[in-house]
């Protein structure tokens, strides 16, 4: 059974599709099947992997409509084991016309539940608002990551966010976790930065991830040539930094370290391809998957289920402290 993680902050450009592609990508490298969800009109998880805009192809929106069978919106990438279902800017939509629907919550939740069984990892790239989709994400979903930057004013939009995943959590999906806080475009030279993770980890725990995303401009280039950081500048710092994220993740679901497959499968990734290559793969017939052939792709050793046992009790964890602004 697959587990599906959101990448959510409401606040806009903290790194939430940055994040979205790049771990999802580096789990892919790891030889763990994954799919990607855009679930954000923006669409830019779709693009930064390379797929052109097309409204005629199956997304996101046809899965919240219940127009299409999920299978057909699953989409190849340039990456063997990673799939995406892409998104489009007609799912701005849904937010209104789900209003009045029927267990308009569960739409995603329901639409993913063919496909658990077929990837070991489900990323969903959340919009920047706490709005029906971001919640359909949520509800859908086994844990949230949640991406923010270090700065002054921090926890102060995270409390929101907490407080959301703590009413989702009693009234549509008890199992929601926080998988973890991912510190991005962070830059450790600056005391402010030093002060902030300071706070946040005394506020976080263990929940702060212990790999932050330094600031890259590999991670900000790649999505223009359609690629992941790991297919366009393997040995950049970012794309370094998300293989370390992807084995803290995967640690935290899986007994066996897979610190030697992340390695070894980023050895060996191909070199890049152009856009236009890359959007010629991804516009390939969706995959047809085979359950037999799904189950020979699982890891490429054995792993057991561990016990994730540093679920967070949301409870806990709010009221948001203010922070020390005499620092
Ligand atoms: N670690 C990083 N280093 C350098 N640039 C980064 C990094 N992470 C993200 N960026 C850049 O910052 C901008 C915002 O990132 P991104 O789109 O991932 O944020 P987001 O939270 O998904 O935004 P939105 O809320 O609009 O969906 C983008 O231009 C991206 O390329
Ligand atoms: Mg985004």
């Amino acid at each position: 059974m697959g587990h599906v993680v959101a990448v959510a902050n409401q606040k806009g450009g903290v790194g939430k599709t940055t994040t979205a592609i790049n771990l999802a990508s580096s789990f892919s490298a790891a030889e763990v099947n994954t799919l990607l969800v855009d679930c954000d009109p923006q669409s830019n998880a779709t693009s930064g992997l390379g797929l052109s805009k097309d409204p005629a192809r199956i997304n996101t929106y046809d899965l919240l409509m219940g127009s299409a069978n999920p299978v057909d919106a699953v989409h190849k990438t340039q990456l063997e084991q990673l799939w995406l279902i892409p998104s489009h800017k007609n799912l701005i939509g849904a937010n209104i016309e789900l209003v009045e629907a029927e267990q308009r919550e569960f739409r995603l939740r329901v639409a993913l539940e063919p496909l658990r069984e077929r990837f070991q990892f489900i990323v969903l790239d959340c919009p920047p608002a706490l709005d029906l989709l971001t919640l359909n994400a949520l509800v859908a979903a086994d844990s949230v990551l949640i991406p923010m930057q270090a700065e002054y004013f921090a926890l102060e939009g995270i409390s929101e966010l907490l407080h959301t995943v703590g009413l989702i959590r009693n009234s549509f999906n008890p199992r929601l976790e926080i998988e973890g806080v991912v510190l991005t475009m962070f830059d450790e030279r600056t005391n402010l930065a030093q002060q902030v993770t300071a706070e946040l980890r005394r506020f976080f725990g263990e929940k702060l991830c212990q790999t932050s995303i330094p600031r890259n401009i590999r991670l900000a280039e790649a999505p223009s040539h359609g690629k992941p950081a790991l297919l366009y500048d393997p040995h950049s710092k970012g794309a370094e930094s998300y293989i370390r994220l992807a084995k803290e993740i995967i640690s935290h679901h899986f007994a066996q370290p897979v610190a030697e497959a992340v390695a070894t499968a980023t050895e060996v990734v191909e070199p890049a391809e152009t856009t236009s290559e890359v959007t010629a793969v991804a516009e390939e017939q969706p995959i047809a998957v085979d359950p037999v052939v799904e189950e020979d792709q699982a890891f490429a050793t054995p792993v057991e289920t561990a016990n994730h046992d540093t679920a967070t009790n949301v409870e806990e964890m709010t009221p948001v402290p203010e922070m020390d602004r005499t620092a």
